[in-house]
C-alpha cells in the first residue's frame, strides 16, 4: 500500500497486519494520504490486545506502535456485537470458539447460539485511534444489519458472510469497493481523514 506520492504527502502507520483491512481502507485513503501497514514495515509480530473493550485494545496498538516506531499512526479494533447473546462476541470475535481464530467456527457457533432466534439484530462497531505527539483521539463507526441464517457469498473476511445488511445481501456478497464506503472501518476512518483535514 505504501507509495511515494510526492512531497506534501502525510505519512500515517496503520497498526495492523490484516491484509483485508488494509485493502479496504486503500480504497478510500486521499490522494495526499500515504498510508502505511506493519507488513509494509516488515513487523509480523502480532500486537497484544490485553483488554475487554475495543476502545482500550485499540489504544493499546496505537500507542505501541506509535513507541516503536516514533511516527503518527492509527490502529482499529473491530467487534460484532449481536443483540441476543447480549452483544457478544463483541471485543472477543476474532478468538469466539477458540483461540485458533477460525473464522467458520466462529461463525458456526454464532448460527448455533442464534438457532431460530427471531432477534438477530448486530451490529460491527469499529474504534479507530490516532496517536500523534500531539494529541490521542479516537473515532468510532457502525454497520447496522442482523446476522442470517446461513453462510453466504465469498467476498471480505470475517464474518462478513453471516452479517445481512438491510437489503438482504451478505457483507460477503457485496464487492469491496462497495463495503468500504458503508462499513464500519470506512465509517470511522472517513472520520479519521476529516479530522486532519481540519
Ligand atoms: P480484529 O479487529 O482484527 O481484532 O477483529 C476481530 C474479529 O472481527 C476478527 O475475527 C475479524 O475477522 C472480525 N472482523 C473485523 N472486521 C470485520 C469485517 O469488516 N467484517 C467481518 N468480520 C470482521
Amino acid at each position: 500500500m505504501a507509495s511515494n506520492k510526492g512531497k506534501s504527502m502525510k505519512e500515517l502507520i496503520f497498526a495492523t497486519q490484516n491484509k483485508n483491512k488494509v485493502n479496504e481502507i486503500a480504497l478510500i485513503v486521499p490522494e495526499n494520504t500515504n498510508v502505511i501497514s506493519l507488513l509494509d514495515l516488515g513487523y509480523e509480530k502480532e500486537l497484544d490486545e490485553d483488554f475487554e473493550t475495543l476502545e482500550e485494545n485499540s489504544l493499546q496498538k496505537a500507542k505501541f506502535v506509535f513507541d516503536l516506531f516514533g511516527k503518527n499512526c492509527f490502529s482499529e479494533d473491530t467487534g460484532l456485537e449481536i443483540d441476543a447473546l447480549g452483544g457478544a462476541p463483541g471485543v472477543y470475535s476474532a478468538r469466539y470458539a477458540g483461540e485458533e481464530k477460525d473464522m467458520q467456527k466462529n461463525m458456526d457457533k454464532v448460527l448455533l447460539q442464534l438457532g431460530d432466534s427471531k432477534d438477530r439484530k448486530a451490529r460491527f462497531k469499529t474504534v479507530i485511534t490516532y496517536v500523534t505527539s500531539e494529541e490521542i483521539i479516537q473515532f468510532v463507526g457502525l454497520l447496522e444489519g442482523e446476522i442470517g441464517k446461513e453462510k453466504k457469498g465469498i467476498n471480505g473476511f470475517g464474518y462478513d458472510p453471516i452479517f445481512y445488511l438491510p437489503n438482504g445481501q451478505a457483507l460477503a456478497e457485496i464487492n469491496k469497493e462497495e463495503k468500504s464506503k458503508i462499513s464500519h472501518r470506512g465509517i470511522a476512518f472517513k472520520k479519521l481523514i476529516s479530522h486532519l483535514k481540519k
